[in-house]
This record gives C-alpha cells, structure tokens and sequence, in this order.
C-alpha cells in the first residue's frame, strides 16, 4: 500500500479535517522533525491517512470525524524535541499532554479527539490505555506509521500531499484572536486520576 494513494481516503480526510488543514500552525509542524528525514506535519497526515484506512477496511463503525481530527492533531506540540534542551530528553512521555493543550488553545475540541491526543503514546505512557474505539485506532495507526518511518528513514511519497496540503485560511497570527476551545481544569484534572 502507498500511503496517499487512494483520493477517497483523502477526501474524507479533506472533508472532516479542514479547519486543522487550512491552519498555518498545524502546516508549520513542517518545521519539527518527528523521525529520521520525517516531519510532524507528514507524519500526521499519514497517521490519519492509516486511520481512516484501517477504519474503512475492517468497516469499524467509530466517529470517524474525530479520528481524523485527533489523528492530524495527535502531535501537536510544535517544537523540535532533538534541540539540545533538557526538558526534550523526557519528549517520548510528555509530549501526548503538550500536544493535547497546544490543540486545545488553537482548535475546537470533543472529548473523543482529546482522549485520542492523550492517550496516543500507550504504552509508553502505561496508565493510558486506549479508552475508546477512535483511541485505540489512531494509537495503532500511529505505532505504525512511526515503525515504518523508522524502518524506511525516507520521506513520504508526495502523493501523500495532493489534495491535503490546502492553502492557509487560517494565518499563525489571528488564531490568538480567536475563541479557543479552553481545555477545562476539571477536565484535565479528570483524565490525570484516570491514569492513577
Ligand atoms: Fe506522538
Ligand atoms: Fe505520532
């Protein structure tokens, strides 16, 4: 299978992800490396790619809306973690709980796409086991984009760009005047004794 290869996976990726395609700040995640020659902005077109692929293949009945936004935001932290800063040593553990925050100013989120960002690192992240269908699938999907990426060491096909990579609509600079989706305390709060 080449990842990017089927329009119709794409156009539902289109369909039900553009607010997130059209943000410069999600497309500036070409700027962070996540493995080897990869960014975080392919990888994560290519973890919701996988999602919804594997959604349709084993005809998984899930919200497929939130999959495909939890998978593109699923690495959201906007930062290079091989910058030589002790905080980064520690990226693998903390980083679902970064990105899930960072989305959080920046996007309206469910809490569907707020469990797939957090609990996305299982089982790294031990004590947070997948808790719904649309979890499991994008911590999965994810597991093997990254051993792929891992494997291959070499970028994506560019088709995986075509017809994904929008043009802005959504500049770095107005999204600080927007209303974002305030990530509540007690919600944070909540999901944080779920780990205990
Ligand atoms: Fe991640
Ligand atoms: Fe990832």
């Amino acid at each position: 299978m080449l990842i990017g290869e089927d329009k119709r996976i794409k156009a539902v990726i289109r369909r039900l992800g553009r607010d997130v395609l059209v943000a410069e700040s999600f497309q500036s995640e070409v700027n962070y490396i996540q493995h080897g020659e990869i960014d975080c902005y392919e990888h994560s077109l290519a973890v919701a790619y996988m999602s919804v692929y594997l959604a349709k293949k084993f005809r998984l009945r899930l919200d497929l809306r939130s999959v495909v936004r939890g998978a593109l935001l699923h690495d959201y932290f906007l930062y290079d973690w091989h910058d030589d800063e002790a905080w980064h040593r520690l990226h693998g553990y903390h980083h679902a709980r970064t990105a899930l925050i960072t989305a959080c100013k920046d996007f309206p989120m469910n809490r569907t796409e707020k469990q797939i960002i957090f609990r996305h690192m299982f089982p790294l992240n031990i004590t947070r086991f997948p808790n719904c269908k649309e979890a499991a699938l994008v911590c999965m999907a994810d597991k093997i984009c990254a051993t792929m990426e891992t494997i291959r060491r070499s970028k994506y096909d560019p088709i995986l760009y075509q017809g994904l990579r929008l043009p802005i609509e959504k500049p770095m600079k107005t999204l600080d005047g927007r209303r974002p989706s305030i990530l509540r305390r007690d919600e944070l709060c909540h999901m944080q004794a779920q780990e205990r």
